[in-house]
Order: C-alpha cells, then sequence, then structure tokens
C-alpha cells in the first residue's frame, strides 16, 4: 500500500518574512534545527514511507538548498582522508534520493506553488510537505496518510487538535468523524475567529493529494495577500469529491515562527544524544537564574 505514493512536492520558495533580516539571502527552509535543516527533516520523514522522487519548488534565494541535496566531493574527500565515517555516512544518506527543482518566478502563495510542480507530478498522486512544520517522528503520519489514501483512493491531510483561541493562526475544517481520527472534510475555513471556528481540528502542512488538485488550483482567484491558497483549491475539490482528514495527536512544532522554531531547537536538542547532558546543565542553571 506505502508504494501508491512515490513523488513529494516540498514548497520551499516562500519570503520567509517571519525570520528577516535572516532570510534576506538565504533560505529559511535551511535554516537548522541543531544540526540538520529543516528541509532535510522532511525528506527524511518521506524517504521512511518509501518516496522516492522529491521536487523542490524553489526561488530567488534559495541555492544553498539544491547545493545541500547535491554531492559534495572536496569534503567528502575530506572526511575519508580523516577517517571521518560517521560524518561522511551522515552527508551521504540521501544519496539515492532524486531530486527535481522548480522555480516560482514569484511568492504567489503556497496554492500557486504546488501548481508549478504540474509537469513533474504527471497523473499519479503525490505528497505535499511544508519544510517548516518539523515533525520528529513524521514519518509514521505520513505512512499513514498514504496507507489511508491507498485505501480510499481521495486526498488526504492531516489535521491536528488546536487551543480554541489558537483558531485564528490555521485552516480549519469541518468534517464528519467517520472512524477514529478520521473525518470526511464538509469545509474549510481560513484563520476563523475562535467563535466562528466549526472546530479546533486545524491543517498541519501534510497533504496526500491527487493531479486533481491542479485543476482546482487553476480556477483559485488569489484570496488573503493575493496569495493562491491551496485552502481554497480543496476547498474547491469538495464540490466534485471526498476528501479526508486524518487526526495527528503526537509532537509537532511550526518552525517557520522564531517561537516555534526556538522550542524545537531546545527539545531536540536535549534528545539529541551528544548534547543533552551539556545541554540540559544549562538550561537548569539558565532557569535557576531566571528564578531569583
Ligand atoms: P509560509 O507562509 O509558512 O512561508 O509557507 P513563508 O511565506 O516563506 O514565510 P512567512 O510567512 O513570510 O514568514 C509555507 C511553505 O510554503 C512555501 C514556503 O517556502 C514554506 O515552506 N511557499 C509559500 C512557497 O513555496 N511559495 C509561496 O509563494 C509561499
Amino acid at each position: 500500500m506505502e508504494g501508491t505514493v512515490k513523488k513529494a512536492i516540498l514548497p520551499a520558495a516562500g519570503l520567509g518574512t517571519r525570520f528577516l533580516p535572516a532570510t534576506k539571502a538565504s533560505p529559511k527552509e535551511m535554516l537548522p534545527i541543531v544540526d540538520k535543516p529543516m528541509i532535510q527533516y522532511a525528506v527524511e520523514e518521506a524517504t521512511a514511507c518509501g518516496i522516492e522522487d522529491f521536487l523542490i519548488i524553489t526561488g530567488k534565494h534559495k541555492r544553498a538548498i539544491e547545493d545541500h541535496f547535491d554531492s559534495a566531493f572536496e569534503l567528502e574527500a575530506n572526511l575519508k582522508r580523516s577517517g571521518k565515517k560517521n560524518l561522511l555516512d551522515e552527508i551521504n544518506k540521501l544519496r539515492d534520493v532524486n531530486f527535481a527543482y522548480i522555480r516560482q518566478k514569484a511568492a504567489l502563495g503556497l496554492g500557486h506553488a504546488v501548481l508549478c510542480a504540474r509537469p513533474f507530478v504527471k497523473d499519479e498522486p503525490f505528497a505535499v510537505l511544508l519544510s517548516d512544520i518539523v515533525i520528529p517522528r513524521g514519518d509514521s503520519l505520513m505512512r499513514n496518510m498514504i496507507r489511508l489514501y491507498g485505501k480510499l483512493k481521495c486526498p488526504i491531510i492531516a489535521v491536528t487538535k488546536v487551543k480554541r483561541e489558537e483558531v485564528s493562526r490555521y485552516g480549519i475544517i469541518d468534517g464528519i468523524e467517520e472512524s477514529a481520527g478520521i473525518y470526511r472534510i464538509k469545509d474549510l475555513v481560513e484563520k476563523p475567529r475562535p467563535g466562528e471556528s466549526p472546530s479546533d481540528l486545524a491543517i498541519m502542512g501534510r497533504y496526500v493529494l491527487t493531479p486533481d488538485i491542479f485543476g482546482a488550483l487553476r480556477r483559485c482567484r488569489p484570496g488573503r495577500g493575493g496569495e493562491i491558497q491551496l485552502t481554497d483549491a480543496i476547498k474547491g475539490l469538495l464540490k466534485k469529491q471526498a476528501v479526508y482528514g486524518y487526526l495527528f495527536e503526537d509532537r509537532w512544532y511550526d518552525a517557520g515562527d522564531k517561537l516555534g522554531f526556538l522550542t524545537a531547537t531546545v527539545d531536540m536538542a536535549l534528545e539529541n544524544p551528544e548534547l543533552s547532558k551539556g545541554f540540559r546543565r544549562h538550561l537548569i542553571r539558565k532557569i535557576s537564574e531566571l528564578k531569583e
């Protein structure tokens, strides 16, 4: 069943304004959580589910992403010479994965970025992963979504429960729970006010879609901020076909936001065998200083 989805799209052409000035000339997706760029977490998440072909949607100042997934002969030779096998294995980990790149000429929204992927996707289902949503155990989410797609043959969107007061930061679904954690979506509302939200189930940056989305995207008019929104296109799809939400209940971080990025960094540094001891000691010291 996992073999049904072989391609993934990673949109990475956004302006990253929440991280300025760091993102003025460097991609947000290359910001590291501990020692790995955010985008690599997303790639590893997808490869763990059998995805082999990646299309990264890039824009201005995004060359570092292409370089990161390319081979680095000089560095490899140096690591080999100095016997640093662990580091060599680490940088060669994604050697057999195929990467293609398409440039989004202007940051016209996530929907527009996905539309740029049309020639790559052809007529297959595909995954979309937003790499600023970092999910430490994301492979199980993607695996379950791909399995569900195999069963239902309908687009599947990951959703997660958020606090009522936070709904206005997300796209929220209105759905009927058909079986535990699986919702048939009736409607989608972009950033509702807490009192007007149909649920507390937020869309969270992982999708399994079919090529039907491209027609829906082409029909979309620019929405909020003049951008073509993926949420609007999925809403358009609902008129013609079933779309399901899959509930994710584990840990995730919105690392495209400074606070989310810092939280992810602290948590993942504490889980890193090389760093946990020293970093924990530092945090304990810091917390006691803050208490004084
Ligand atoms: P975000 O809205 O989180 O990213 O888009 P952003 O626009 O880069 O950042 P801010 O809000 O200005 O700080 C989610 C994902 O969609 C991509 C982004 O690169 C990010 O990975 N995206 C967004 C595109 O590829 N193209 C776009 O036009 C917009």
